[in-house]
């Protein structure tokens, strides 16, 4: 049986994309910061659906501890989910360099510090597959979220050069670029209901991108097409636009 670690267990689009690995016959590992929380939903997905379920504390911004953290599973995991991120508040990252600092570490250099080691792991066992959940904000900067966009952009292009490194020694990597999709992280927002999609819906995307074996993939699929014509707007006329 197969055992899938994954990191931001608490995560909306984790908790689905947990559902459906598990649905799969997969043994679970939910890391994050909630443990008690966790430990409850370990117990209820292992209940319902006959496999392995594990909880365990981790927290992306500690990353001294996450040597430890990955040491302690005891158990090398055969794929890595990383759903770890926040928003942020665009306007603060501004005003205030801690605040960008949060949202550039939480986005992008703990999940380094992390994936660095699995990574290694992985290259030594020669096999396994690193998901992460980078963002469609990551393809271009606009200004209402160029903070948490360039900090998924580095994370894109990280997973981009890991996937290329680890390839010879038979490890995958899958980067994720989701749109919208009705999470904790979007509660409040006006979004437009035909470009949303359900936590479900992005777990399922994620675990066929998994069984097939894909590089990169967006989520719903008809992001790739609006992300493409996003990207090629002229840098005179984009520069002038209000998103
Ligand atoms: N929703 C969207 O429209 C959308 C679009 C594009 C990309 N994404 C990406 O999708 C991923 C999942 O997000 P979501 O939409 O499911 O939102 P979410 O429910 O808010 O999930 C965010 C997750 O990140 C975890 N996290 C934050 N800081 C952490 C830290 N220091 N250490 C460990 N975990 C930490 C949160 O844990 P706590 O519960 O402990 O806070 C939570 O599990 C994120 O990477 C997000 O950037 C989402």
């Amino acid at each position: 049986m197969k055992t899938i670690l994954i990191l931001g267990a608490s995560s909306d689009i984790a908790k689905a994309a947990a559902l459906r690995f598990a649905q799969e016959k997969f043994n679970v590992i939910l890391a994050g910061r909630d443990i008690q929380n966790l430990k409850i939903e370990a117990k209820d997905l292992s209940i319902r659906h006959s496999v392995e379920v594990k909880a365990a504390e981790f927290d992306a911004l500690k990353f001294k501890s996450h040597s430890a953290f990955y040491s302690a599973l005891k158990i090398s995991p055969d794929v890595v989910l990383c759903a770890v991120g926040i928003l942020g508040d665009q306007t603060r990252s501004e005003e205030n360099f801690d605040h960008a600092k949060l949202i550039i570490d939480t986005n992008y250099t703990g999940c380094v510090s992390i994936l660095n080691i699995i990574a290694e792991d992985f290259k030594n066992k020669k096999s396994g597959t690193i998901i992460g959940i980078s963002s469609v904000a990551g393809d271009r900067g606009r200004q209402s979220n160029y903070t948490y966009g360039s900090a998924k952009a580095a994370f894109s292009s990280y997973l981009s050069g890991l996937r290329n490194r680890l390839y010879k020694s038979g490890v995958h990597v899958i980067t994720v670029k989701p749109g919208f999709v009705r999470t904790r992280m979007t509660e409040g927002m006006k979004l437009p209901g035909l470009l949303t999609a359900d936590p479900s819906q992005a777990a399922g995307d994620i675990y066929r991108a998994w069984k097939k074996g894909k590089n990169e993939i967006y989520t719903r699929w008809f992001w790739k097409y609006i992300m493409r014509i996003i990207i090629h707007i002229p840098e005179g006329i984009f520069k002038k636009l209000n998103l």
